[in-house]
């Protein structure tokens, strides 16, 4: 059974189990934001103010997401869907007969279709993103294009309790995680992710993840401070969302963006700067900032192929092959679950 607003699926329990009434599109709207409003305090209250990252992702902020990725600074958008057009073949000869394909954070789909393409053989799709503008638009346009394939999206946090359709049942999984979404997680929620990912898909799966290496400096670091300033406008959308959706008077002009290597964490740092002492409100709480205090809202790690093999063998998965493109380097693991036979996957086929 599916919540009709955050498209969670619900687990399937007798009556007399269920502990409280289906909860209505009202008061799941109620929940979202009262989740976003105390996210926002806690974030902004504590000695080093962070917010968590998801909260970009609104509608403006999938759209700046995709100016993004036409910048011509950020790189790993445009190389790893390169990558992915070159190995798709040899990906698509490990994908049995009757595969599902599940998305994680699947934003515009656009590397989806080179999957799709690729891989005949997959009959359904189940794109899984927080941003219900996007995921919708994304999954009728697939729908239109392969008219073949079960297109079953699922509004909701990926890193959440997961239910997958009735329609991916007994069937063997692909599960697909591009864009180094990966390395926006800290150690423990990648582990925790790839855990929960591992049982959602079953042994009978496969997953590749997309994920951005370790390089020169000056290349990540342009990366993410573009020189049109669209990765800056994303950083502050965040704040205009808390000014529309808790009542904020966050003004954007009194913030930098910064965005800057930090060697030691081998990761970017995305970060918002007070030009001065000021006062912001927000959902009727006062928060005070000092002249260059920093709001910390968003990391993006970078992994060697050595650090990404010990992360997905930590959380119970083996890589089994990776492919590598030309500078600027950037990996596309494929993940088989530890323990499970990695030829059964080609004796399926045919
Ligand atoms: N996962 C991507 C990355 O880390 C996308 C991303 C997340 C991003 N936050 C961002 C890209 C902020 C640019 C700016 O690169």
């Amino acid at each position: 059974m599916t919540n009709s607003l955050t498209g969670r699926a619900e687990p399937m329990l007798a009556t007399s189990q269920r502990a409280a009434p289906p909860v209505q599109p009202q008061e799941a709207m109620r929940l979202v934001r009262g989740a976003f409003a105390t996210d926002v305090v806690a974030g902004l209250s504590a000695r080093e103010k962070t917010l968590p990252a998801k909260y970009f992702y609104d509608a403006d902020g999938s759209e700046l997401f995709e100016a993004i990725c036409r910048t011509p600074e950020y790189y790993p958008t445009r190389v790893e869907t390169a990558l992915l057009q070159r190995v798709a073949p040899q990906i698509a000869a490990d994908i049995p007969e009757g595969a599902v394909l599940v998305e994680f954070g699947s934003g515009a789909s656009a590397k989806t279709r080179v999957i799709l393409d690729a891989a005949p053989q997959i009959v359904a799709y189940v794109p899984i993103d927080i941003s219900e503008d996007a995921l919708e638009k994304a999954a009728a346009a697939v729908s239109r294009d392969y008219p073949k394939v079960r297109v079953v999206p699922i509004a909701d946090d990926f890193t959440g309790a997961i239910r997958l359709p009735a329609a991916a049942r007994g069937r063997f999984k692909i599960g697909f995680f591009p864009g180094s979404t990966i390395g926006n997680f800290t150690h423990t929620e990648a582990l925790r992710f790839l855990g929960s990912a591992k049982q959602l898909l079953g042994d009978d799966s496969v997953l590749l993840i997309g994920a951005d290496l370790v390089k020169d400096e000056t290349t990540l670091v342009a990366a993410y401070d573009d020189v049109e300033g669209i990765t800056a406008r994303f950083n502050k959308n965040l704040l205009t969302r808390i000014n529309r959706e808790l009542s904020g008077d966050f003004d954007l002009e009194a913030f930098d963006h910064l965005a800057f290597w930090n060697a030691e964490l081998t990761r970017m740092e995305m970060h918002l700067v007070s030009r001065a002492n000021q006062i912001v409100n927000a959902d009727r709480h006062t928060f005070a900032f000092k002249a260059g205090e920093r709001l910390h809202t968003e990391n993006s790690r970078k992994f060697t192929t050595e650090s990404f093999a010990e992360l997905a063998a930590r959380s119970g998965w083996s890589v089994t092959r990776e492919w590598i493109s030309p500078a600027p380097q950037f990996a596309i693991f494929s993940l088989t679950p530890e323990g499970s036979n990695p030829f059964h996957v080609n004796r399926r086929k045919n």
